[in-house]
């Protein structure tokens, strides 16, 4: 949506199950954890800690952003405010709404970046570029 700020943007914290016994920790996504219906599943991995990914902006699909190990920061702007979130917990994630521009990068060593979003991929959805954007968002 044309409209959204990054107010609009939550960290999600998917439920943990410990094991008494010590065999470490399960966390489960169902499609009634997220706002959305799960459509396609992408991952990031062996992103050196100089690139960035991302660079862009979505007109209507939302994302769900977990990073399953390691560490990086996402940067989110919506044409007026900007923000910097770091990813560093396998259990909380980041729930991007269209009309935002976010770039990752800082990419910790063997950093996994899960992606769930909520449509398949479609070019015509994105905004690569930035001026672009900020037509788009009337700023
Ligand atoms: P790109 O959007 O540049 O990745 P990022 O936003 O993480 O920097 O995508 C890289 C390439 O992968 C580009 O050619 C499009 C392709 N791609 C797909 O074919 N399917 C997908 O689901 C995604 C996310 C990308």
């Amino acid at each position: 949506m044309k409209s959204n700020t990054i107010h609009s943007i939550s960290i999600i914290e998917i439920p943990k199950i410990v094991d008494d016994g010590g065999r470490g920790n399960l966390s489960v996504i169902e499609n009634n954890s997220l706002p959305f219906n799960i459509e396609r599943v992408y991952y990031l991995y062996d992103v050196p800690s100089d690139a960035y990914r991302g660079g862009h902006a979505h007109k209507d699909l939302q994302q769900f952003l977990l990073p399953l190990s390691g560490s990086f920061d996402v940067i989110l702007k919506d044409g007026g405010n900007a923000k910097t979130v770091t990813l560093n917990k396998p259990n909380k994630g980041l729930l991007i709404v269209p009309g935002i521009w976010r770039e990752l990068g800082n990419f910790s060593s063997g950093a996994v970046c899960l992606v769930l979003a909520s449509d398949v991929y479609n070019e015509d959805d994105y905004i690569r570029d930035y001026e672009a954007f900020k037509n788009y968002k009337n700023v």
